[in-house]
């Protein structure tokens, strides 16, 4: 397990363990974090579970792959660390991370 916190647009902080091998989309949704919706339930197509990765944690989390990127570009979001949660797999070196959610998913 490690902790993430995600944090909604308003500020409100949401800190919860999550089990490795989780996606950080499931890691919310289980958790009952709102903010992200997941309409295609992990399957890299809705775009509904956008997360901002801040600047420090992006060498960790990784790059999106070309077919995260083409889903994310549907949604015309300009953040530079804007990833689609379902696409990052909670590892151990994940402890402690800490995204933002946009004020909408759509
Ligand atoms: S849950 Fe649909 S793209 Fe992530």
């Amino acid at each position: 397990m490690v902790r993430i916190t995600y944090v909604e647009a308003d500020g409100c902080e949401h800190t919860v363990e999550v089990k490795l091998g989780l996606s950080l989309m499931q890691g919310a949704v289980w958790n009952s974090v709102p903010g992200i919706v997941a309409e295609c339930g992990g399957n890299c197509a809705c775009g509904t579970c956008r997360v901002y990765v801040e600047e420090p944690w992006r060498d960790v989390t990784g790059q999106a792959a070309d077919m995260e990127e083409a889903t994310m570009e549907a949604r015309e979001d300009p953040h530079p660390g804007k990833r689609l949660s379902c696409q990052i797999k909670v590892t151990e070196d994940l402890d402690g991370l800490v995204v933002r959610m946009p004020p909408s998913q759509f």
